[in-house]
């Protein structure tokens, strides 16, 4: 059979004309002599109208007899309905059916209320449903227009190894496994020392990957298994990272308003929150940030890096996006660019989603000189020889150079609204979760 270009997503375009809706029984009414199967086609959900006294008896039975998550192929007219989820219906006058779902082996998911527990063990099933399928086809949109923003602003896609020989964020964080005759590697934690190789070659990268993070931590906010998106920029300051991270999260928002309402309104997300978010977003410096925190309640002493608690608190404070800048050098990662005016602070940023969603931003401009560089491997305990090559880079031709990592999940729970990121990634990977 030939591909059929119908998508219930573009009912629209369809409008009188004969289709073919191939998908999946997702709820059956009844009233009297007519007969609403809902189907789903993985764009959306269209209704169905199917009366007794204009299809064949065989059809009127077989539409009778479906099931739920039952596969079809379902001939019929498009028609305006504005009182129709989507405003178009179909007017069925014939159904094939390709595996009736039987009655004695239902699907699993009934429209009914689950334990999440039973729902991540039935997630190859529960993505099907309205507003898992409406999730994952936000972080699609999320995905895209992160790749058009970068891509029509010069910047070329060089994508990091996942298998590499070092850390980067921290040796404590790592999946390790054997090498061959070469011994123990790594799985990526960030591609960052990578994409800063290669922004030397060519300018602005950015790379967009798979990242992991062995870390035991249990909460809302942590997969084991994520996707990080890196820009790296030679010759940019912190205020031009800055800038880029608020146009891009900027970018995301607007393409995610503008071609995924739908979905918005599936999962009830009040959209007037992100239609406020427009440049500029707060910036404040971490001593502003502390002080903030402490007439919150907060205890942090000055020199840690905040914690979940922390964030959440700031996050709730301001509607945009907030950037906090300059962290105490001991608080972050081996690699940062200390301030000239303040060497005790790094050159680094991060951003927090509004309404509680934490950090989804992390970045800084590099160290750049090779002395420094050597001195801060050494006071982090990192084997030189492994960093050999990342030494090269301020031995030949150092710039100012910095960039940050964006991750998709967390950035797609705050635009969908949902709390927890596990349900933001097709298959979620958990500290105490690898099935399915
Ligand atoms: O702040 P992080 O650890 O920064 C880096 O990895 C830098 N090397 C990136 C860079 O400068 N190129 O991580 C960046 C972002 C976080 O802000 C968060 O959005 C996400 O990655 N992230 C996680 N998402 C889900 N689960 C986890 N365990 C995450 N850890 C970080
Ligand atoms: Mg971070």
């Amino acid at each position: 059979m030939a591909m059929s270009e119908f998508q219930i997503a573009r009912a629209g375009d369809f409008e009188g004309r004969e289709i073919t809706l191939r998908g999946w029984l997702y709820n059956l009414r009844e009233s009297g002599k007519i007969r609403f199967p809902i189907f789903r086609d993985g764009s959306g959900l269209m209704q169905a109208v199917v009366s007794k006294a204009e299809v064949s008896e065989a059809v009127w039975q077989r539409v009778g007899e479906l099931t739920q998550e039952s596969s079809v192929l379902a001939r019929g007219t498009i028609h305006r309905e504005p009182r129709a989820p989507g405003g178009f219906e179909l007017v069925l006058r014939d159904l094939e059916v390709l595996q009736r779902v039987p009655e004695d082996d239902p699907y699993p998911i009934a429209p009914k209320e689950h334990g999440v527990d039973f729902l991540l063990s039935h997630r190859h099933l529960w993505i099907r449903s309205a507003r898992q399928s409406a999730l994952l086809r936000i972080r699609h949109e999320v995905v895209r227009a992160i790749r058009e923003f970068f891509d029509s602003r010069g910047f070329f896609l060089t994508d990091a190894p996942i298998l590499t020989p070092a850390a980067c964020e921290g040796t404590t964080t790592l999946f390790g496994l054997d090498y061959f005759d070469l011994g123990q590697a790594y799985l990526t934690q960030s591609g960052q020392l990578y994409v800063e190789a290669t922004a030397a070659a060519l300018g602005k990268v950015y790379c967009f990957g798979p990242t992991f993070r062995a870390e035991k931590s249990k909460t809302r906010r942590h997969l084991t298994e994520f996707w990080m998106v890196e820009p790296e920029v030679a010759f940019a300051t912190l205020d031009d990272l800055m800038k880029l991270g608020e146009d891009l999260v900027c970018h995301i928002i607007e393409r995610v308003l503008q071609r995924r309402r739908p979905e918005l309104e599936a999962l009830e997300r009040d959209t007037k929150r992100l239609e406020r978010i427009k440049p500029p977003f707060p910036r404040i410096s971490y001593d502003e940030a502390l002080k903030l925190l402490h007439e919150k309640g907060s205890q942090l002493p000055w020199g840690e890096d905040l914690g979940g608690a922390d964030e959440t608190l700031l996050s709730e404070h301001f509607e945009k996006p907030v950037i906090i800048h300059r962290y105490p050098t001991k608080a972050k990662a081996f690699y940062m660019e200390p301030d000239p005016a303040r060497p005790e602070l790094a050159l680094c940023m991060d951003m927090l989603a509004p309404e509680g969603f934490g950090e989804i931003i992390g970045g800084s401009q590099r160290l750049s000189s090779y002395e420094l560089l050597r001195q801060r491997l050494r006071e982090h305990n990192l084997p030189e020889e492994a960093f050999g090559w990342y030494l090269d880079l301020r031995r030949y031709g150092s710039v100012p150079h910095g960039g940050f990592g964006l991750g998709i999940e967390r950035t797609t729970a705050w635009i969908a609204g949902i709390p927890h990121i596990r349900e933001t990634i097709p298959f979620p990977r958990l500290l105490y979760r690898i099935y399915p």
